[in-house]
């Protein structure tokens, strides 16, 4: 087999494995799982920052929120309609619930170091 088909096929097992996870088509471009209203998400979620942030990350609906208010209030994303919100949180708290093998609880704030680089209206 040459070094090409050696790694072709390799290619076509990773997608195997990926596209048989949950049996939803993964979008080769973006990553994000093509169901629902993915598409609203790749318009509005792939600017800033690799989808990966996205795909790796797990929350409920609520959970997912915080995020994106977290990103209006920091990060510079816009705002969104109520109805263009409601249908993003709805496709990633059903596409990446919480799932407890994904992320450990946020360490109490008694217990971090302190943060050399906090600002003063980082305080809230
Ligand atoms: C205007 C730029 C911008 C857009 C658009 C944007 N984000 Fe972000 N987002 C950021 C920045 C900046 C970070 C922090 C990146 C880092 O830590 O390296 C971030 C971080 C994240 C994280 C990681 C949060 C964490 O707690 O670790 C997630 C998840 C995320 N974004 C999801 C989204 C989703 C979903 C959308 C679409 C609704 C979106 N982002 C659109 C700027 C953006």
């Amino acid at each position: 087999m040459t070094r090409h088909r050696l790694a072709f096929a390799i290619m076509m097992l990773g997608l195997a494995a990926v596209a048989s996870a949950d049996d939803v088509e993964i979008d080769a471009f973006t990553g994000l799982k093509k169901t629902g209203d993915w598409e609203i998400v790749r318009n509005n979620c792939i600017a800033c920052h690799s989808t990966k942030l996205i795909t790796h990350q797990r929350g409920d609906a609520d959970q997912w929120l915080d995020m994106i208010r977290w990103m209006q209030k920091k990060q510079n994303l816009w705002q969104f309609d109520a109805e263009t919100e409601q249908r993003i949180v709805t496709y990633l708290a059903e596409n990446y619930p919480p799932a407890e093998d994904r992320r450990r609880a946020a360490i109490p704030a008694d217990l971090m170091p302190p943060n050399p680089y906090a600002k003063k209206d980082d305080a809230e």
